[in-house]
């Protein structure tokens, strides 16, 4: 099976042509991985999700209605276990956040920390990411889109199957606010580099970054340290984050 993460062959070429078609249906960012659910995983889909939980049948989302409020609003694509999604929906709760990702394990202990927590700024997809930003998100809603440690894919002919393509960042655009942002960080040095590059060529996003450390932004506070950035700090790999706002 294709292993998203570990699969070391170098990379060699960049980016899809900016012109590629806005939703490349059929190639998937994601592994489908079977995994068994602990206790309180299952018991997050099963008991939370009536709750919290979202799919595309609930069609396009008035933000305010759902949350019962106005409010900044954060996206996060591919939480995984939800660690990062847990701790800043709990440290900041003047902020709705929505988290997308498919891996059912990670949805459950999300739902099943959210409850635990008592959040009540949080709702969650188990759905691809692509679809709820096209199908489900209002435009100009959005105040962050993050996308924390997205799959490199490193293997060149698997390059398409990364999430941040021309078409992705086009339609991440049309949903993010006037001055929102788009927070991509990665453990992996040519997915930066590619994520950078993708940047550069995408209308209407300018990069945050000062000169002495562009295109990269040193780590910011809000941004919790995840289980797999830990895990590249000990095997000494570096992180890089890239911030860019939406301007036009
Ligand atoms: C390498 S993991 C990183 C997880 C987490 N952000 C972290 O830092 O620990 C990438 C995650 O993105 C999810 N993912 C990839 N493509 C996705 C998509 N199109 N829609 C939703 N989730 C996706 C995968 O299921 C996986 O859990």
């Amino acid at each position: 099976m294709n292993d998203p993460y570990h699969d070391e062959t170098p990379s060699t070429t960049g980016p899809e042509h900016p012109d590629a078609p806005l939703h490349r249906r059929g190639i998937k960012s994601y592994v489908l991985r079977a995994g068994r659910m602990t206790a309180a995983q299952t018991r997050g889909l099963e008991e939370v999700w009536p709750r919290l939980g979202l799919t595309l049948a609930d069609g396009r989302q008035d933000l305010d209605s759902l949350f019962g409020r106005q409010a900044p609003r954060v996206v996060e694509v591919g939480f995984g276990m939800g660690a990062s999604l847990i701790e800043q929906a709990e440290t900041h709760p003047d902020t709705d956040f929505i988290g997308i990702e498919v891996h059912a394990p990670g949805v459950g202990k999300l739902l099943d920390e959210a409850d635990k927590r008592g959040l009540t700024n949080l709702r969650v997809y188990r759905e691809d990411a692509l679809a709820v930003l096209e199908r489900c998100l209002p435009e100009a809603s959005l105040d962050t889109l993050q996308l924390f440690f997205p799959d490199p894919w490193p293997k060149k002919k698997h390059h398409k199957r990364r999430i941040v393509q021309p078409a992705f960042v086009a339609l991440v655009r049309t949903r993010l606010k006037l001055g929102g942002t788009l927070h991509m960080a990665t453990d992996w040095k040519a997915y930066a580099e590619w994520m950078a590059e993708v940047m550069e060529a995408a209308p209407g996003f300018v990069n945050t970054a000062t000169p002495d450390t562009a295109p990269y932004v040193p780590r910011p506070a809000f941004r919790p340290l995840t289980k797999f950035e830990a895990r590249g700090e000990k095997l000494g790999h570096g992180v890089w984050d890239l911030i860019y706002r939406r301007v036009d």
